[in-house]
């Protein structure tokens, strides 16, 4: 019998999966798909596909998204959790990626090490989401830049300011800088800086700053996360304290460019890493960067099952 080998599946496992042509011609399509959808347009390129998302992590905005993206297209999402599924009782990751590889179009997975996402990805049959992960949080960034090109056009040459902690948000903000080319500053407390690996992806564009308020100076974008990361509740107290001088205030954003920008993926703690007169004045940005989540992840959708779509 003969055979045709088929080309492996391309993967998102970080931003620097896409070149970075590619990922402004993706926020692009990103608006464009978010226009489509607002005039009522119907756009299902994926009838008959279906997209495994398998959590081991809480989630509302990127299993909604996801699910929402996929019947949006024509397509079906299946959710899948470890309390019921065999990935729970130690059925080996590498078996789980042949088998549901076998029966669906594409798979997002949210679980703890990224290891197990690389190790997935290299036994899947087709493509592998990461939607999010210890060290990184690729789909989030997605709709953050969508969020800033639709209000601020191209973020190439402006000066974001990451606050607070060096997690898997502030590792998918550097590797953003490098592929979009902005300048990044990192305020961070002494012992939670992101990882020198990470970093080095983008040398020379991002500077770690310890102080907070003096690093706001003149920033296009402000961004902070939770202090106390999904598996990290146990530092909970011990991150409280360490990240006191690391809120975003009022007195921070004064210090920022006018046009200046704030955003936070969500979940927020209002009154711990951001204070509510920020997170709900005027700079904020971050209902729409929740909704661009869908947008930018059926553009995502299209180009790994579909390929490049002209725009
Ligand atoms: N921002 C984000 O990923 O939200 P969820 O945890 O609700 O998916
Ligand atoms: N850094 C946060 C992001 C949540 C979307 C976490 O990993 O819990």
């Amino acid at each position: 019998m003969a055979t045709t080998k088929t080309p492996p599946p391309r993967h998102f496992l970080t931003l620097r999966d896409l070149a970075p042509e590619e990922l402004r011609r993706m926020l692009r399509r990103a608006s464009e798909l978010k226009a489509m959808q607002r005039r009522g347009e119907r756009y299902q390129p994926l009838v008959n596909r279906t997209l495994a998302m398998i959590f081991e992590k809480s989630s509302t905005r990127t299993r909604v998204s996801f699910e929402v993206g996929m019947a949006q297209f024509g397509g079906h999402a299946l959710f899948l959790s470890p309390r019921d599924t065999q990935l729970g009782r130690g059925e080996p990751i590498e078996d789980s990626a042949r088998v549901l590889s076998r029966m669906v179009d594409a798979i997002m997975i949210r679980t703890f090490e990224h290891s197990k996402v690389e190790r997935f990805s290299a036994h899947s049959l087709v493509p592998v989401i990461n939607g999010l992960t210890d060290r990184f949080h690729p789909c989030q960034l997605l709709a953050d830049m969508q969020t800033y090109l639709e209000h601020r056009g191209d973020i190439a040459g402006k000066t974001v300011l990451w606050v607070g902690d060096g997690n898997n948000m502030c590792h998918s903000y550097i590797n953003a800088a490098a592929q979009l080319d902005f300048r990044l500053r990192i305020a961070c407390p002494e012992g939670y800086e992101p990882e020198a690996a990470v970093l080095q992806a983008a040398a020379g564009r991002c500077e770690i700053l310890r102080d907070p308020i003096a690093a706001a100076e003149g920033v296009d974008l402000v961004v902070t996360d939770v202090w106390a990361s999904m598996g990290q509740e146990s530092e909970q107290a011990e991150r409280a304290r360490a990240f006191a001088g690391f809120r975003v205030d009022a007195a921070l954003m004064s210090r920022a460019h006018p046009e200046a920008l704030f955003m936070h993926c969500l979940p927020a703690h209002r009154g711990e890493e951001v204070t509510a007169e920020v997170i709900d004045g005027p700079q904020a940005v971050v209902w729409d960067e929740a909704e661009n989540r869908l947008h930018a992840q059926k553009a995502l959708l299209e180009l790994l099952l579909i390929g490049e779509v002209a725009t």
